[in-house]
């Protein structure tokens, strides 16, 4: 289950490229890469499950997340191509999507206002989860 994530959110017009570097990096050729190193195994015994993580973000986009949910819709495309090319030898796939959870995910966001509305979007999910 390739899960490692990267999430430096922040405008385009920050113009952030080793930020957008690492996101496609970790977040979609680490999946990919993961899916390359299960799937010979997977094949020759004919089962296994592949488990990818997406995002929320990777079914919205919102001003500040272009690159992140850009390489968060890939992780879905992939899981789907793999899901129809790998019927025939009997392995399952999976996409999770989780929602917004606190964690150390939203350390790496160094644009100021994203940051901020990113904490206020967080406050207001567990606000109302109480
Ligand atoms: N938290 C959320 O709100 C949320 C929502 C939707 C989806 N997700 C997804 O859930 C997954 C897990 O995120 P999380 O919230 O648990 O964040 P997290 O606490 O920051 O954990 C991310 C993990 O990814 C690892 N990682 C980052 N870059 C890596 C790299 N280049 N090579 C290997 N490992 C690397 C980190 O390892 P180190 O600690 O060693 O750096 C850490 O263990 C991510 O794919 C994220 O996009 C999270």
């Amino acid at each position: 289950m390739p899960a490692a994530g990267l999430m430096p959110l922040s405008k385009l017009e920050n113009l952030e490229y080793d930020e957008w570097e690492k996101m496609i990096d970790t977040n979609l050729k680490g999946t990919l890469y993961g899916i390359g190193a299960v799937l010979p195994y997977f094949k020759a015994q004919k089962s296994g499950h592949v488990i990818n993580v997406s995002s929320v973000a990777g079914h919205q986009v919102h001003a500040g997340s272009a690159v992140y949910s850009a390489t968060k819709f890939a992780v879905r495309t992939l899981s789907e191509g793999l899901r129809q090319e790998v019927k025939p030898y009997n392995i399952r796939t999976t996409i999770i999507s989780p929602g917004t959870v606190e964690t150390e995910l939203t350390e790496h966001i160094n644009d100021p206002e994203v940051k901020n509305n990113q904490k206020k979007c967080i406050k207001l999910l567990f606000h109302r989860m109480r």
